[in-house]
C-alpha cells in the first residue's frame, strides 16, 4: 500500500513537471489529465489552483500597507498536497461532511461507505473528490474575467456512493477582488446523495502569521445543528442566542471560544443554518492587523465553521509551520448527515438532474 502510494506520488510528480508551465485555452482535444498548477491573475490579485483535488493552492492579495500576503493556508508542491490529510482547499465531495456510521439507505438499498473517521465518513471516504485527478477543461490566465473549469466524472460505486456523477467546477476572479467558485454535479443512472464543499483554510493576516482567534468574525446564522462526541448531528437545530456559538453580531474569533474549551470542545467545528434563502451573505472577517477583509456569499443551507483545531505543527509554504487556529474554514454545504436525516434538507439528487453551489468570495483591504 505504501509503496504503492509512493510510486503513483512519483509518477504524478513526472507528469507534474510535464504540465507545469503550459497554460492557456485548453482545446477540447486536448483536454489536459496530467497534474498541473494553473494561475489566474488579475492585475494585484491572483490565485493558483492544482487540477490535483481540483485545490485553491493561493490567493494572493494586498493588505492595507500595500504588502502581498497568501491568505490561504497549503503547502508549495502538488506531491505535499497527495500526501497532505487536512484538506487544505480541496474541493471536497462526493458528499462533504459526516456521515453516521458510514453507511446509508436510498429507495430502500442500504449502501455501506469507507469509514474514514471512527465509525463515519468524512468528506467523501478515504480517497475523496480532493484526492482524485481532475481533467482541465478551460483555462483562462488572465484578462478581464480569468477563470479555470475543472471536470471529475465520479463513477458507480465510489468509495460505496450509488450512480455515476459527472461534477464542474469553475475559479474565476472578477472586479474588483471578487473570487467565486461555482460547482455542479450530475447525477447519470441512479440517483445519489450529492454534498460539494470547498475546504479553504483562511488567514486574513496571511499563511503562517500566527492564530485567527483576534479576527474578527460575523456569522449570518442565528440557529446550528448541535452535535454528538463523534459531530454527528443530533437532529435538533437550536438557536445560537447565549452561547458560544452566537456571531450574529461581529466579534473576534476566540471571545467565545473559552464556553467551548470549558465543555471539553477544543474549538469550532459546527454546522450553522444561514439564514434565508438562494445566494446571500453568510459570513464577513475581518482582520485589523493587515486591513484584510472577505465577505462570503453563497446559496447553500449551512455553513461548516472550522477553527482548524485538528492542526499542529504542519509544514506549509515557504517552510511556514501552521498550528492550532492557525486558519478559519467556511464550508458552505448541505447539513451533516443528512442523507440519514429526514428533517433535514435533502442531498439527493435523482437521475439526470443538476446540483449546484455557488459562492462568492469579495475581499477588501
Ligand atoms: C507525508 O506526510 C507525513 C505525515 O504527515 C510526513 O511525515 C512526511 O514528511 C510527508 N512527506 C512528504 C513528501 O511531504
Ligand atoms: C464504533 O462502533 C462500535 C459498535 O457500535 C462501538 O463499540 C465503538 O465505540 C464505536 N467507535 C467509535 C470511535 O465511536
Ligand atoms: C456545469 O458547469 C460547467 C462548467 O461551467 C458547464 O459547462 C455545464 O453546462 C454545467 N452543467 C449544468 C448541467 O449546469
Amino acid at each position: 500500500m505504501k509503496m504503492a502510494r509512493a510510486l503513483l506520488v512519483a509518477l504524478l510528480l513526472v507528469s507534474c513537471f510535464v504540465a507545469l508551465g503550459l497554460s492557456g485555452r485548453a482545446d477540447a482535444a486536448a483536454e489536459r489529465k496530467t497534474v498541473g498548477v494553473y494561475e489566474l491573475n488579475k492585475g494585484d490579485f491572483s490565485i493558483k489552483v492544482t487540477n490535483w483535488g481540483a485545490t485553491l493552492m493561493s490567493v494572493i492579495l494586498l493588505d492595507s500597507r500595500g504588502n502581498f500576503g497568501d491568505v490561504i493556508l497549503g503547502y508549495d508542491t502538488v506531491a505535499e498536497y497527495m500526501n497532505g490529510t487536512a484538506y487544505f482547499g480541496g474541493l471536497i465531495g462526493r458528499v462533504a461532511n459526516r456521515i453516521a456510521n458510514a453507511r446509508f439507505t436510498l429507495d430502500g438499498k442500504t449502501y455501506r461507505l469507507v469509514p474514514n473517521d471512527g465509525n463515519n465518513t468524512l468528506h467523501g471516504g478515504h480517497r475523496g473528490f480532493d484526492k482524485v485527478v481532475w481533467t482541465v477543461k478551460e483555462h483562462v490566465a488572465g484578462g478581464s474575467s480569468p477563470f479555470i473549469t475543472l471536470y471529475y466524472h465520479s463513477f458507480d460505486g465510489e468509495q460505496g456512493f450509488p450512480g455515476d456523477v459527472d461534477v464542474h467546477v469553475t475559479y474565476q476572479l472578477s472586479s474588483p477582488h471578487v473570487l467565486s467558485v461555482r460547482m455542479n454535479a450530475t447525477a447519470r443512472g441512479k440517483a445519489t446523495p450529492v454534498n460539494l464543499a470547498h475546504h479553504a483554510y483562511w488567514n486574513l493576516g496571511g499563511d503562517g502569521s500566527g492564530n485567527v482567534l483576534g479576527e474578527e468574525v460575523r456569522l449570518f446564522a442565528s440557529r446550528y445543528t448541535p452535535v454528538d462526541a463523534s459531530l454527528i448531528p443530533t437532529g435538533r437545530m437550536a438557536s445560537v442566542a447565549g452561547t458560544p456559538y452566537d456571531f450574529r453580531t461581529p466579534a473576534a474569533v476566540g471571545s467565545r471560544i473559552g464556553g467551548l474549551l470549558s465543555r471539553g470542545v477544543n474549538g469550532y467545528d459546527i454546522n450553522y443554518v444561514v439564514d434565508g434563502r438562494g445566494l446571500r451573505p453568510v459570513a464577513v472577517v475581518r482582520d485589523g492587523a493587515s486591513g484584510r477583509a472577505m465577505e462570503l456569499w453563497a446559496d447553500q443551507p449551512g455553513v461548516q465553521f472550522y477553527t482548524a483545531n485538528g492542526l499542529s505543527g504542519v509544514r506549509g509554504k515557504g517552510g511556514k509551520v501552521y498550528g492550532h487556529y492557525g486558519a478559519l474554514c467556511l464550508e458552505t454545504q448541505g447539513f451533516p448527515d443528512a442523507v440519514n436525516r429526514p428533517s433535514f434538507p435533502s442531498q439527493i439528487v435523482r437521475p439526470g438532474k443538476v446540483y449546484k453551489h455557488d459562492m462568492v468570495f469579495k475581499f477588501s483591504f
